[in-house]
């Protein structure tokens, strides 16, 4: 009743302090009415959005819309202040609950706006008012946008969106804090004046953004306030140093420029900035000298100028960064020796000087003050590690890499009971005492070994590692025991003998985790045992180039994670299982090299990426069911005895057509975590070596290998149509016919190996436009006439045409019959039963193939993975 002379906003304050003594004050604040305007504003952005999960179920118009979900508003006026509606989602491919749909940015008509959060969702498109889109800068226009106290923005991580315009952003002045991380705003040419007119700003966030544009138009960049400028993985392309970032003294203390394409050297100008915390360079193409003074920037907690091209020496004067907690300078050219002064830089927790070309001795006297240090990552080649065999560290690792170690190992690792993450490469030292080794080891999470010369017989050993990796070392006996923890054991390369059995079949008191087993290039023998219902977590099993034999036992398709199964260059023998058709989401099946026998597999799943039986006894037809393989990528069927003609579906298996949406970087990847913050990506790519070009292959290639079969009939005009196909070897087959004009489509084509067939006619002109192709073979067929001139044809030698003796001009020394073309429809073949005259063919005799698969998936690239990316991201990771 008295309220009622107050006018309305007083009214709200009485009633808000009212209530906050007798309720709490949540509760009241509730009670504050909408405003008119601001719900009409929300609903008509709930409009253009698409909610599967019913996160907007309460915006209805009945409700308050201060109580709908995601929504604050001021308690006193009622005025919408928040929308904060981010997505938990796991990665990219796992949204399908998120929002999508339109983000219309008529919410910046929400006046009292400051604080908007739609991040990780997944808008398809944003959409802002016409009017704003032309507005020029010094237009104020109010019906564009009236959000003039918007301070937080963070759209992050909605992929799909592509923002071709931010003229809208200039106009919200407040803005504190932008985030637009992995949105696409490749074609937005101007942002830096456009980000550079918001007086506010203290933190911008455009990582992964396809920004390409980094040369500002005027000579430096007018960031007044700005303290946080993360740039990183974008598509920058300048030759020069963007100087003109520090062209000027401002407030900014971090900076992430790395993964770009930047060149240049390093600038001085980088000393105008007094207040630098964190600098992040790596991963660019930067070259010449780190400077001196670099000792300079003294605040400097974190720097990273790893995957770079710097050369010349460490300077001392890092040394004087007392400051420092995370130095990084891995995979550059720097030289000469580690200096003393770094064990000064008693702040430090992670420090990687790997992979440069350091010589020089290491020794306690490099280490002496760094009683924080947690990473530590020495690695060249020339670097010679003498440690006083007494000495204790100040420190207590968690996380150690080191390389090229000769000698002994520095046998200050014992003490160091902190540590989770070993890696020792490239090696010569001896691990001695082995027992001791293996005990200690024994507390790692990640025991990464690869190419040592640790030689003992582990069959007493208890391996307990999440990762273990062993590979390319001397190691022999049986196969050590592994506990229920290990996630990757990798022991190739090695001498291991005897049996898998032991290792598989024992009796297991706990579910096991392991994901990877591979035991590829050893000297196993005897059959694969019945027991793989114990290891259901196994993704990838590869046990290639050994000496095991026996049936592929049944228990195998009981592996329903199963991606890869590799059994190459043994000597198995007996039909593919049918169980095997419960490993559902096999992508790859390599039993090249061994002694299978039966038909090719009619009931393989959908997902077969690589189907690979070369050299085996596979007898029959090939079954036209696998032409409803669609994501199809490798066929290689050769060297078995397989008849009948080539299906005619072919162009069924859609993955290897240009219109398919099958990629061919066909990874198969999971992350180990571990208790220390570093986690390791294990990528294992699928890789192809095509021997007659010798070229490795790091995405997936799309090959057909038929060769050194008894197949018959005409090649299928389907088989053209396959225009992704890289290599096509049909080779000493019985097949007769034609090569149509088609095969001009198929420009990817590097290999084409028909030879020791019964093919006939011309040598298509279309196939002089093939540009990859870098080997042909279309020996000892009866090809005939004129090879097509265009120096594609030209570049191959004479063997690729020899045994057809009608066929004429260059390579050739045989010259062609002027005014005398070969007419090759009809007139030579009166008999043959083919439907089309210009797909008939004859007989020939025999010839050399070209062998075209091999096989090795993951061993070589995923030391390059660990080598490289993994345990150096981990250290800068473990720090952030
Ligand atoms: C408004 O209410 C929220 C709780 O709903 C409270 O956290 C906040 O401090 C209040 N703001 C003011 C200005 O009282
Ligand atoms: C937006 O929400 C996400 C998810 O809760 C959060 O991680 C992120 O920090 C928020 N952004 C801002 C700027 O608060
Ligand atoms: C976006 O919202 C505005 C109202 O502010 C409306 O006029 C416009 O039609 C909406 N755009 C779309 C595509 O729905
Ligand atoms: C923006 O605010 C002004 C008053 O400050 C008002 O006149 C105008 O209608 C508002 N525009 C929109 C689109 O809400
Ligand atoms: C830099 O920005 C400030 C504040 O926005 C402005 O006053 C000043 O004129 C700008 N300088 C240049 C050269 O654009
Ligand atoms: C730095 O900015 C000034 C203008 O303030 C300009 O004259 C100079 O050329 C700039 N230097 C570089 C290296 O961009
Ligand atoms: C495994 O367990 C079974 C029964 O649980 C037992 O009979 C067998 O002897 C055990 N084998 C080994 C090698 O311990
Ligand atoms: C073809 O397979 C047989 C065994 O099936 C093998 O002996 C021979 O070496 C293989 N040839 C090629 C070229 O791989
Ligand atoms: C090939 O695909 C077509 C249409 O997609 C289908 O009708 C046909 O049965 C398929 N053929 C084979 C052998 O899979
Ligand atoms: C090839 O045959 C076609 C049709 O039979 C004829 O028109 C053409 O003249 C012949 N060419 C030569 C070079 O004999």
């Amino acid at each position: 009743m008295i309220m009622e002379t107050f006018p309305s906003d007083v009214k709200y304050v009485l009633l808000w302090l009212l209530c906050s003594i007798m309720f709490n004050s949540v509760t009241c604040s509730l009670k504050v009415h909408c405003n008119e305007k601001d719900m009409h504003t929300l609903l008509q952005f709930k409009q253009g959005v698409t909610d599967p999960s019913g996160f907007l179920s309460s915006w209805l118009t009945q409700q308050h819309c201060c109580h709908w979900t995601g929504i604050q508003c001021d308690n006193i006026t009622g005025r919408v202040t928040e929308l904060n509606l981010p997505c938990h989602a796991g990665d990219k491919d796992h949204k399908s609950h998120c929002l999508s749909g339109e983000l219309n940015l008529s919410l910046l008509q929400l006046q009292f706006l400051s604080y908007l959060n739609l991040s990780n969702n997944a808008f398809k498109s944003i959409q802002h008012s016409p009017k704003c889109v032309h507005m020029s800068r010094d237009t104020h226009s109010h019906q564009c946008t009236n959000a003039s106290n918007l301070q937080v923005l963070d759209l992050s991580y909605n992929h799909d969106i592509l923002i071709d315009n931010l003229h809208w952003i200039s106009h919200l002045s407040s803005l504190q804090y932008i985030n637009l991380d992995g949105v696409d705003l490749h074609k937005e040419t101007n942002w830096l004046q456009l980000v550079t007119m918001l007086p506010s700003l203290l933190e911008l966030h455009m990582e992964s953004c396809q920004l390409e544009n980094i040369d500002p138009s005027n000579q430096y960049a007018n960031f007044t306030s700005l303290q946080v400028l993360d740039l990183a993985d974008n598509n920058f392309l300048s030759d020069k140093f963007p100087t003109w970032l520090f062209n000027r003294s401002c407030d900014i203390s971090h900076i992430d420029l790395s993964q770009n394409q930047i060149h240049g050297q390093l600038s001085k100008m980088l000393t105008n900035i007094g207040s630098w915390k964190s600098l992040n360079l790596s991963y660019n193409a930067l070259s010449g000298p780190i400077p001196n003074w670099i000792g300079r920037l003294e605040q400097l907690q974190e720097l990273d100028l790893s995957y770079n091209s710097f050369t010349g020496p460490i300077p001392k004067s890092l040394g004087n960064l007392s400051s420092l907690v995370v130095l990084n300078l891995s995979s550059n050219n720097l030289n000469g020796n580690l200096p003393e002064s770094l064990g000064q830089l008693f702040n430090l927790k992670a420090l990687s000087v790997a992979d440069n070309s350091l010589t020089g001795i290491v020794s306690e006297r490099n280490l002496l003050s760094l009683s924080k240090l947690k990473h530590l990552s020495l690695s060249s080649p020339a670097l010679t590690f003498d440690f006083d065999p007494e000495w204790i560290p100040p420190f207590n690792l968690q996380g150690m890499w080191l390389g090229y170690v000769g000698g002994k190992l520095p046998s200050w690792i014992f003490t160091q009971s902190s540590l989770r993450v070993l890696v020792i490469t490239d090696s010569t030292a001896s691990f001695e005492p082995l027992d001791k080794f293996w005990n200690f080891a024994t507390q790692l999470e990640i025991l990464f070994l690869s190419n040592n010369s640790i030689g003992r017989d582990m069959s007493n050993v208890l391996l307990t590692s999440k990762i273990v990796w062993l590979n390319s070392n001397n190691l022999r006996g049986g196969l050590p025991g592994i506990s229920p923890s290990v996630v990757v054991l990798s022991l190739g390369y090695n001498s291991f003998s005897g049996s898998i059995s032991p290792l598989l079949c024992h009796n297991m008191t706990e579910k096991s985790n392991l994901k990877a087993l591979y035991l590829g290039n050893n000297f196993l023998t005897g059959e694969l045992g019945d027991c793989w219902n114990n290891w259901e977590s196994l993704i990838v099993v590869s046990l290639g180039n050994n000496s095991l034999t026996g049936m592929i036992p049944h228990s195998m398709g009981s592996l329903p994670n199963l991606l890869s199964l590799d059994l190459n260059r043994n000597n198995f023998y007996g039909d593919i299982p049918l169980s095997l058709k419960n490993c559902k989401n096999l992508l790859i099946l390599d039993l090249a090299y061994n002694n299978f026998s039966g038909g090719v597999p009619r009931w393989m799943g959908q997902s077969l990426k690589a189907l690979q039986l070369r050299s085996n006894q596979f007898s029959g037809n090939i079954p036209p069911q696998i032409c409803q393989l669609n994501s199809l990528m490798v066929m290689d069927f050769a060297n078995n005895t397989l008849s009948g003609p080539i299906p005619h579906c072919l162009h069924n298996t859609t993955a290897m057509l240009s219109d398919s949406t099958t990629t061919s970087t066909n990874e198969i990847s999971f992350r180990v975590e571990t208790t220390v913050s570093i986690f390791f990506e294990i990528v294992i790519p699928v890789e192809l070596l095509i021997k007659g070009s010798e070229s490795l292959y790091q995405d997936m290639v799309y090959v057909i290998d038929l060769s050194s079969n008894s197949l018959s009939g005409t090649v299928p005009l389907e088989i053209f149509m396959l225009t992704r196909l890289q290599s096509m070897n049909l080779s000493h087959n019985q097949l007769v016919g034609t090569i149509p004009e088609e095969i001009g489509n198929m420009k990817q084509l590097e290999c084409i190996d028909l030879s020791s067939n019964r093919l006939w006619g011309e040598i298509p002109q279309s196939m002089s436009a093939l540009s990859f192709l870098g080997v042909l073979n279309l020996s000892f067929n009866n090809f005939m006439g004129k090879i097509p001139s265009g120096t594609q044809l030209q570049s191959f030698t004479n063997l690729s045409y020899e045994g057809n003796h009608q066929l004429c001009g260059p390579p050739l020394s045989k010259f062609c019959p002027k005014d005398e073309e070969y007419n090759n429809t009809k007139s030579i073949v009166e008999d043959d039963d083919y439907t089309s005259a210009v797909h008939s063919w004859f007989y020939m005799g025999l010839g050399i193939g070209f062998a075209v698969l091999d096989v090795y998936p993951w061993t070589s690239y995923l030391t390059q993975v660990f080598t490289r990316a993994t345990p150096l991201h981990a250290l800068a990771l473990s720090t952030t």
